[in-house]
């Protein structure tokens, strides 16, 4: 018997991922539903008497999306379906169970149950409680692969533990091992990844423009970085993280840094010629002593890459009590030299908005993937509930890297005690100049005019 079925890239790539927990998550419409039932459908082929279970939150909305699916995309002659227990049956024995889990304790129905594969639906709507018990429910010793594959939209109930578990960890479509043997990976989908609807339903993209801000976002542009009382609500990874590439050496290198005995952050930033900033590496750290601190900054600066300034907030030049001395002087003595910027927080939190701001078509600062701690950290920034023109300071663990950021921002933006000339100066000829000068001419340039913006 031949099946014929068109699959999109993107659920190729999902059908195809072997880690142990995946999620395909992103816009409304990208082909994820249709995605999972193929993919059932072919796990059930190719591996006989094999148990699958797909899970919707409602078992209403299982029944018209999967269940539907299922019966529409299954061939009859090698599939039946029992409506009453709602499970699927092949002719090889395979069988898939269509369940639901309304309540918290709905999982209990599964208590006895194994699984090669449980399938999430809409991921988001089920709670982090619900998704780890069931998948204590994958095993068996039949030597079938073992997975959870999760497909959702961003927002719902669970859209902060979805987020954490699989979006904040790592780069999209990069396998990351988590806990123990597990391993991990998010594949993005976006509605351009799905022809299959663009043909027949034209107006769909257009109908999701209409929707407010937030909706808009997470179900046209599958944008994970959304909650009510975000303080950057301008980031979005679709415009701020780029891909990866080698940064030229004339470019302005910097390095900008918060650091308390809690935690080090230390961004790499380069600046290119057309003004747009680079975070191009970090590192993070809990309880590191300057000495070690220094050192960890040193080494993860290859020789040779040529760092401009080294930023750090004023009070890294206040005297410590029981020596008279700074930690900026203890940093130098280990080997780095810090440049003061500013801490104001309201001038450095606008600094970092306009860098963002994407108002004129053009957003000034992008982060490489890698970056993973500041791309999760920055859209996580709560409004203070007091002060609304500042960022919350709670959770703790997840301001240095922007408070790393802003140090950076506030220089670049305001290069106050640096007493650089204000780059209205560059104009379109000189532009042109730098853009076709050598790399002597540049710093000339440079020193002329102060840093292009
Ligand atoms: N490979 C394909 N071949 C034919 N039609 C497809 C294919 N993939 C998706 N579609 C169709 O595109 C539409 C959207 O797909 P699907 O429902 O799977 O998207 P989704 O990402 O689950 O959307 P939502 O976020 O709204 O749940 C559906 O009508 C589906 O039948
Ligand atoms: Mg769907």
């Amino acid at each position: 018997m031949n099946i014929s079925l068109s699959i999109t890239k993107k659920q190729k790539q999902f059908i195809d991922a072997a880690e142990s927990e995946v999620l395909f998550g992103g816009a409304a419409g990208g082909g994820k539903s249709y995605g999972q039932t193929v993919d059932a459908l072919l796990f059930a082929l190719k591996f006989p008497r094999s148990k699958q279970l797909i899970l919707r939150r409602t078992f209403s909305e299982l029944d018209k999306s999967l269940i539907r699916l299922s019966l529409s995309l299954f061939p009859k002659e090698i599939y039946t379906f029992n409506a009453s227990s709602h499970t699927g049956k092949f002719k090889n024995g395979s069988i898939i169970d269509f369940g639901y889990c309304a309540s918290e304790n709905d999982v209990y129905q599964y208590q006895s149950a194994e699984y090669d594969v449980i399938r999430f639906d809409e991921l988001t709507h089920f709670t982090e409680a619900q998704y780890v018990y069931l998948i204590s429910r994958v095993r068996g010793a039949n030597g079938y692969p073992k997975q959870i594959k999760s497909s959702t939209n961003p927002g719902g109930v669970g859209h902060s533990w979805v987020k954490r578990r699989f979006i904040d960890a790592a780069p999209p479509a990069e396998s990351f091992r988590a806990a123990g043997a597990m391993t991990r990976i998010f594949i993005p989908s976006r509605l351009s990844d799905n022809s299959f609807l663009s043909k027949s339903d034209p107006n769909y993209a257009r109908r999701l423009e209409a929707l407010p801000e937030r909706e808009r976002r997470a179900l046209l542009l599958g944008d994970w970085d959304i909650f009510d009382g975000q303080y950057f609500s301008e980031f979005s990874r679709s415009a701020h993280v780029c891909e990866p590439f080698e940064i030229p050496t004339g470019w302005r290198k910097y390095r900008t840094i918060d650091y308390g005995l809690d935690r080090l952050a230390c961004l790499w930033i380069a600046v290119a010629p057309d003004g747009v900033c680079y975070v191009y590496r970090e590192y993070c750290e809990s309880n590191l002593p300057i000495s070690r601190a220094a050192l960890a900054i040193r080494e993860r600066t290859p020789a040779g890459e040529d760092i401009y300034a080294t930023l750090a907030p004023p009070d890294m030049w206040h005297r410590l009590q029981d020596t008279g001395r700074t930690k900026a002087e203890l940093f130098a003595e280990h080997g780095v030299n810090f440049t003061k910027t500013s801490n104001d927080r309201e001038c450095g939190w606008l600094a970092v908005k306009e860098l963002l701001s994407s108002a004129d078509g053009r957003v000034r600062l992008k982060f490489f993937p890698t970056c993973t701690e500041i791309i999760r950290c920055l859209p996580a920034l709560a409004i203070d509930k007091l002060k609304p023109t500042d960022c919350a300071n709670e959770p703790h663990e997840i301001t240095h890297a922007p408070d790393a950021l802003r140090g950076f921002a506030i220089f670049r933006v305001k290069p106050n005690e640096q007493g650089k000339r204000a780059s209205t100066l560059w104009r379109s000829d000189t532009w042109e100049d730098y853009l076709n000068a050598d790399e002597l001419g540049k710093k000339y340039l440079i020193k002329k005019y102060g840093e292009p913006n």
